[in-house]
């Protein structure tokens, strides 16, 4: 039986490797999970491995937060341990986070393959952590799969040739959870919550908490006459707290802040909202699958379909930007060329694993 080691460790990897796990169970191959918990608060963390079924991690490496080279490090020294113990055929590593890059590297430097999930994505901006991470274990995989037209054709541009177009994982995860998700959420009935009658926001990236970003984006939350409701990362959170715009929010009517919530949760959170406003890029697809007008808080995307359609504008975290688009911002309807795969990403991504682990 061949053996797969997934390294994981944060939010997004838990939801984009559901599917896949799922797929692998159902193969002839085993399947270690690694976790490196760059994410460990119980919302950002177990309550996924909870609700969505993915097996229990093998291995926790407790490496945690700290800055980019120490987390990248740790995660690098414990996956080797790990992958010299476990020996594994392949390597599997999703998206461009530090747990990513280091899952990837730990694998190339003992001449372990690879598969990238995820692959080809690009920002073209490498002042963004994810941008180098994308790009560095794109160039040192063996399979590629890339999630749309567009990420083969950045790969393509930097002359990788050995990318396979799958469509992608998070299409198949929400395909699989929104009619769960429906049946069981509760979250509109906690928050007391009208469908319609708010906005959803989330804000993460490095981008965006700084003290003027996070200021000139509160300014322009302030000003909005919908509730907006934001799950708040802990991250977030922090840089709230010391910038002391936390307790203005706190005591704001029109911003309900509250903890980070399920998938399930946000799913419903997400289809029930007017619009959303985020700098995740998870949540910039769902809009579109949920056809939800998103304002992206950034000033580019890697999901450069959302915004062809127009369902998705950016507007970085200028104030006057934000509140325009909260007012007058609404997609043409009929413009939507799904362009993220059929919802079996994960089942082919793992026969070509299986067969690239034949050769
Ligand atoms: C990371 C990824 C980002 C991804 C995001 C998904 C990198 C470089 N960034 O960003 O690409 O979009 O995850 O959510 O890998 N913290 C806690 N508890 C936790 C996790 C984090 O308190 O469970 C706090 C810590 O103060 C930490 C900060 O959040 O320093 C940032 O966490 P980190 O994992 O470094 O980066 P993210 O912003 O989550
Ligand atoms: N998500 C969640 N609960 C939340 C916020 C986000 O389950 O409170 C989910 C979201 O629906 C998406 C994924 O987490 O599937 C995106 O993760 P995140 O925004 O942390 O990272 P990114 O996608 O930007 O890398």
């Amino acid at each position: 039986m061949y053996k797969i080691v997934t390294v994981v460790g944060a939010r997004p990897h838990f939801i984009k490797m559901s599917q896949v796990s799922n797929e692998i169970a159902k193969k002839n191959l085993q399947e270690i999970v690694v976790h490196t918990n760059q994410h460990y608060d119980y919302e950002m963390n177990n309550i996924f491995f909870k609700q969505l079924n993915i097996p229990e991690p093998d291995y926790h490496l407790e490496v945690g937060s700290g800055s980019h080279g120490y987390q990248t490090g740790e995660i690098l020294k414990k996956v080797e341990q790990v992958l010299l113990k476990e020996n594994p055929d392949l390597v599997l590593v999703y998206g461009d986070t530090n747990s990513t890059l280091a899952g990837a590297l730990a694998a190339a430097k003992l001449k372990i393959k690879i598969g990238h999930i995820e692959a080809g994505l690009r920002s073209f901006n490498k002042r963004m952590p994810e941008e180098i991470n994308r790009v560095v274990t794109d160039h040192i995989s063996d399979l590629l799969f890339a999630p749309t037209e567009t990420a083969v054709k950045n790969l393509h541009n930097e002359g990788l040739k050995n990318f396979h177009l799958t469509g992608d994982v998070m299409y198949d995860a929400f395909l699989h959870n929104i009619k769960v998700a429906e049946r069981n959420s509760k979250i509109l009935e906690e928050l007391e919550l009208k469908p319609k009658e708010y906005l959803l926001t989330t804000i993460h990236r490095a981008e965006n908490v700084d003290k003027k970003s996070l200021g000139s984006i509160s300014d322009a939350f302030a000003e909005s006459e919908k509730l907006i409701v934001f799950p708040t990362h802990p991250g977030t959170l922090k840089y709230l707290k010391a910038y002391k715009i936390f307790d203005t929010l706190k005591k704001s009517d029109n911003v309900l802040l509250i903890k980070p919530v399920s998938y399930l949760d946000i799913l419903i959170l997400e289809k029930n909202a007017k619009k959303i406003l985020t700098d995740s890029g998870g949540i910039q697809k769902e809009a579109y699958f949920l056809k939800i007008p998103c304002i992206t808080l950034r000033d580019r995307t890697e999901w450069v379909e959302t915004v062809d359609d127009g369902w998705n504008i950016l507007v970085d975290s200028d104030k006057e930007k934000i509140s325009r688009a909260i007012r007058e911002f609404e997609p043409n309807r009929h413009v939507y060329a799904h362009k993220f795969g059929d919802g079996k990403a994960s089942e082919k991504i793992v026969k070509i694993m299986g067969t690239a682990i034949d050769k």
